[in-house]
């Protein structure tokens, strides 16, 4: 696979040089061509100020960075033909209806005019906004906003798209609406450089994840490989009482926490199902039990020591 998207050693400050933390810290991480890569990090860990230097917004202080082989302090404007960027702010104009913020896109870009018409049709079918088209803007919902922003983004087909917290501040089912419809273009050969604070969101989304914490990435890997360097899924078990705990816990041959237990496990039926009839062979009531797998909030705190900062609670999506 070849990369499409490289950044080595990328360092930014700002302000003083006296008083200045460093933003970015040595920032090095790949995006291969028709992958997705997740950039993971709490709110300041420098997601933004990567992405406004990987599309040319920002001249970083140190360290080099390509986009489709071009070098993006070099070549900005070779850098600027490829991709596309939707930021953390909508940028549309709310007194224009759906349609036209898409046709001024296509303008903007001199895009032939009968060109324009095709291509907005397509994409408001593709984003669902087809009923919407003629209204302006400013009466869309959230959900809605964001998808005309993305929709805005790709009018001209970008090699690389980049997408600043795409889903932030959006409901689960609008959250998971917007993650269909990036998968569509992903499917169609766009790569995708995403940044994120939903560990869900990476997790669903990304072929890769590369985790931010003090300017630079701490770990780097598929979602399955970061779980795994995190341990394996455990059935826990809630009893009634301590000495039940105990119990149930000599039986299973692994250490009680108060009255709570933990059994790691595959995850298999066969596995799990053993595991149960052994509790049940104990003859205590089990108050509760669950099998859960590794999240990448685990991951989060396993290889940063703190919790990654969220707004909202990821889980409620995976509902
Ligand atoms: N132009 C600027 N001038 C001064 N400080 C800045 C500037 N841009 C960013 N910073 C600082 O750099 C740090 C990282 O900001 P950045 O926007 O890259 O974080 P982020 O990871 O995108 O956070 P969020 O999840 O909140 O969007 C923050 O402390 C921010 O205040
Ligand atoms: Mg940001």
């Amino acid at each position: 696979m070849s990369a499409i998207v490289t950044a080595e050693g990328l360092r930014k400050s700002f302000g003083r040089r006296a008083r200045s933390v460093p933003v970015l810290d040595g920032l090095d991480l790949t995006l291969d061509e028709g992958q997705v890569l997740a950039l993971l990090g709490p709110n300041g860990a420098g997601k933004t100020t990567a992405v406004r230097i990987l599309t040319t917004l920002l001249t970083p202080d140190a360290g080099r960075a390509t986009v489709a082989g071009f070098d993006v302090a070099r070549e900005p404007r070779r850098v600027r033909e490829v991709i596309s960027l939707t930021g953390q702010q909508a940028a549309v104009d709310d007194r224009l209806t759906g349609a036209e913020n898409l046709a001024m896109m296509g303008a903007l870009a001199h895009l032939p005019r009968r060109m324009v018409r095709a291509r907005v049709a397509e994409l408001l079918t593709a984003f669902e906004l087809e009923e919407a088209a003629g209204r302006q803007a400013g009466t869309y919902s959230g959900g809605m906003r964001r998808r005309l922003d993305l929709a805005a983004g790709l009018l001209v087909r970008p090699r690389v798209m980049f997408l600043d917290e795409p889903t932030t501040g959006l409901d689960p089912r609008s959250r998971l609406a917007l993650w269909e419809v990036i998968r569509g273009v992903v499917a169609d050969g766009t790569s995708l450089f995403l940044t994120t604070q939903y560990l869900e969101e990476a997790d669903r989304l990304a072929d890769r994840v590369a985790l931010v914490d003090g300017g630079r990435v701490v770990a780097d890997g598929t979602p399955a490989a970061l779980k795994a360097r995190i341990g394996e899924a455990g059935i826990e078990l809630t009893l009634a009482t301590v000495p039940d705990a105990g119990l149930v816990a000599t039986a299973l041959g692994v250490a009680p926490d108060g009255t709570h237990l933990r059994v790691p496990t595959d995850g298999s039926v066969a596995h799990v199902s053993a595991v149960l009839r052994a509790v049940e062979g104990t003859g205590v009531t089990v108050e509760s039990w669950v099998v859960r797998a590794p999240t990448l909030d685990d991951v989060f705190l396993t290889l940063t020591g703190h919790a990654a900062a969220r707004p909202t609670r990821p889980e409620e999506v995976a509902a």
